[in-house]
């Protein structure tokens, strides 16, 4: 016997997603396990959020890692998120199987000379998937972003009367759409700095599950209240 399928209302997928990947601490903390440990697990589940954005069709995630705030950690700490980052870039090449293209935002030019290295591999190894576009902001900070495509317009001899909203956009870190919805776990209320100038007309979502813990289950919650939405974009 065959049962008819039930038709789904159509739903909007965001084209591009951020999330905050916060509570990896306090999700360690509650296991007594090192700190370090809670940001090994939030890297697994960065990886499996990134497969389930590329399987739904979401062409943008972007994901923040470290901000230029980050570096106040104490030293381990510090060294353990980088250790993560490079083993993350050595299996770049898994997501290159399954069509994901990778890409960083942030200023990677203080980072260590053979994580660089392995940034520039996983772009270049990528490079020709037509899937998910998944960036990672290390040592990212939207004011930082901001200063940085300050400094590019007016090294470039822009007059004032030129500087217009589309250059400055052009100048950031993300040559690609702006983010439609922020996501950021772990019950906090804030954008840590992040996407400041991307996120001017982004739809926000919020959840208390920490950000080890957070999965597929998660993304669809959110997109169901992103469809719940009405953008206006200043608009009436
Ligand atoms: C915020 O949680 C998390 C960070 C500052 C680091 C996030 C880093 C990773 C998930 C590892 C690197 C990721 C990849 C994909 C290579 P928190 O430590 O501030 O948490 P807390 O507020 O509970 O202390």
């Amino acid at each position: 016997m065959f049962f008819k399928k039930k038709t789904e209302v159509q739903r909007v997928i965001p084209t591009h997603i951020a999330v905050i990947m916060d509570g990896n601490g306090r999700w360690a903390k509650k296991r007594g396990l090192p700190r370090n440990a809670g940001h090994a697990a939030g890297s697994k589940t960065f990886k499996e959020v990134a497969r389930y954005c590329n399987k739904i069709g979401v062409k943008y995630l972007t994901a923040y890692a470290f901000s230029t705030e980050n570096w106040k950690r104490p030293k381990e700490e510090v060294d353990g998120i980088m250790n993560i980052l490079r083993d993350y870039l050595k299996d770049s090449k898994n997501y290159v199987k399954e069509n994901i293209k990778l890409g960083f935002i942030g200023d990677r030019s203080v980072l260590d000379e053979d994580i660089q290295e392995l940034m520039r591999i996983a772009e270049e190894d990528s490079k020709n998937a037509t899937g998910l576009k998944c960036y990672l902001a290390i040592n990212y900070g939207g004011r930082d972003e901001i200063v940085h495509a300050v400094k590019n317009i007016v090294n470039s001899g822009v007059s004032a009367d030129n500087v217009t909203d589309e250059l400055i956009s052009a100048n950031l870190y993300t040559d690609y759409p702006d983010p439609d919805l922020i996501i950021r776990p772990s019950g906090e209320l804030r954008l840590s700095n992040y996407l400041v100038w991307q996120s001017a007309y982004s739809e926000f979502w919020f959840t208390d599950a920490l950000w080890p813990d957070f999965n597929g289950k998660h993304i669809e919650q959110a997109i169901d209240a992103y469809n719940k939405r009405e953008r206006r974009f200043g608009g009436v």
